[in-house]
């Protein structure tokens, strides 16, 4: 019997619905092997828990607790007036792309051209993920010391690549060190990744490190990946960028931008410097996914290079007196606390108490209100470390310092 267009439509499941042949495979993955596998990030699941509980002190998150300089937020607020709501040239709006390479060549060092070897990109984290599917092919190696920054791993894996670890540990101040490069590099070492002042030790590379450094990368033919986010957060006198030594330049992408250091996190908007070819091929990806970086936060940019110096080291200075507060803290605490040289985390020792990282920043979260990460979350060998960011007001530091004795107290740990 033959079905008309009505009775179709008022017998549906009689008449019309066919049960569709399955187009694909049934064995065949929804989701992508590679994304299947990544694991999602131990700050962001601690960090769920810390939204349900009240009157917790966070040292958590690595934000800054300053809202961004009002200037720029004016700078922002005037170029809305004047009907700026369009896309920038893909690469990001000249103007900005000069005061980035002014500001870069003043206080990292390098000179590079605004028209071809600077882009413009949405945080660190999308010049990270742009320069790693740019560059890598499936099965390269990419060496990265840890622990480190929880976004560095699958930025890796989701542009086919294949993370090498390096361990770095406090006896050398978490500065990674070349014979354990050498141990690690191979053949298909393409990449090396480095972020000093790191996140999460706060261990920072002097001249001398970064000349190692450099002489390895060069020995073995390797591009370098430098995320220099912190490097305006030092409390050690800062070295020019690794990108400046010679053999470097060619080699070399150079990673900064506002998040930290001018606190304007919510803008996302950063910076990559490198040689033409790779920006280039930077650019491409960008150009497809993203267009460009969101044009008002590019005011506010240009407003924090050109005119948030004093701004910009009045939030330093706080974070200075904050290291120095906790560092002293945890050390009277008797967790041996390495001094960092910059950015704002301390990565204090939790290995006397007997706990593993999750035990100790979960009964410390369930006990006194208190939330740390789980060194654990930045790799293996973070484990018996927890991350405390001192981007949290002078008087939460230290009343979290005297919650954390009362922990240890409570557990035997301290009399
Ligand atoms: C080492 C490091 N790189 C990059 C980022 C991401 O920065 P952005 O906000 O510019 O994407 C972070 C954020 O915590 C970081 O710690």
């Amino acid at each position: 019997m033959s079905v008309s267009r009505s009775q179709c439509k008022s017998t549906p499941k009689k008449s019309c619905t066919k049960t569709p042949k399955a187009s694909v495979a049934p064995s065949r993955p929804r989701v992508a092997p590679h994304i299947a596998v990544l694991p999602k990030s131990g700050i962001r699941d601690f960090f769920d828990l810390v939204s349900t509980m009240k009157e917790v002190i966070s040292l958590g998150i690595g934000e800054p607790d300053f809202t961004a300089p009002w200037k720029i937020r004016e700078a922002v607020i005037y170029s809305l007036q004047r009907g700026f709501t369009h896309y920038t040239s893909n690469l990001g709006d000249i103007k900005l792309r000069r005061s980035i390479c002014r500001y870069f060549e003043e206080r990292f060092g390098g000179k590079y051209s605004p028209e071809t070897e600077c882009i413009v990109t949405v945080g660190v984290s999308e010049g990270l993920d742009l320069a790693a599917r740019a560059l890598l092919e499936p099965g390269d190696e990419v060496l990265y010391h840890e622990p480190c920054y929880v976004s560095y791993n699958p930025t890796i894996r989701m542009a086919h690549g294949v993370p090498v670890p390096v361990l770095t540990t406090a006896k050398h101040d978490f500065v990674v060190q070349v014979e354990d490069l050498e141990k690690a590099v191979t053949p298909k070492t393409k990449l090396l990744m480095l972020n000093y002042p790191n996140n999460p030790t706060g261990a920072g590379m002097t001249w001398e490190d970064k000349k190692k450094v450099a002489e390895f990368a060069i020995k073995h033919d390797l591009l370098v990946l430098s995320d220099e986010i912190y490097d305006e957060l030092s409390y050690i006198p800062r070295s020019p960028s690794i990108a400046t030594i010679p053999g470097m330049r060619e080699r070399t992408i150079v990673f900064n931008g506002f998040s930290k250091a001018f606190a304007m996190t919510g803008f996302r908007i950063a910076y990559a410097v490198g040689p033409h070819d790779l920006i280039d091929a930077m650019m491409k990806i960008h150009q497809y996914t993203m267009l460009c970086a969101p044009g008002l936060s590019q005011f506010g940019a240009i407003e924090a290079l050109d005119n948030s110096a004093d701004e910009r080291e009045a939030m330093r200075e706080e974070y200075e007196q904050r290291r120095n507060v906790i560092v002293k803290g945890f050390n009277d605490l008797g967790l041996k606390c390495f001094m960092p040289r910059g950015a704002f985390y301390v990565f204090p020792c939790i290995k006397s108490t007997g706990m593993t990282s999750i035990e100790f920043a979960t009964k410390l979260l369930q006990e006194e209100h208190v939330a740390v990460i789980p060194g654990s979350a930045f790799g293996e060998s973070g484990e018996g470390f927890v991350r405390c960011a001192y981007a949290t007001a002078m008087d939460e530091i230290q009343e979290a310092l005297v919650r954390i004795r009362k922990f240890l107290v409570k557990h035997k740990l301290l009399k």
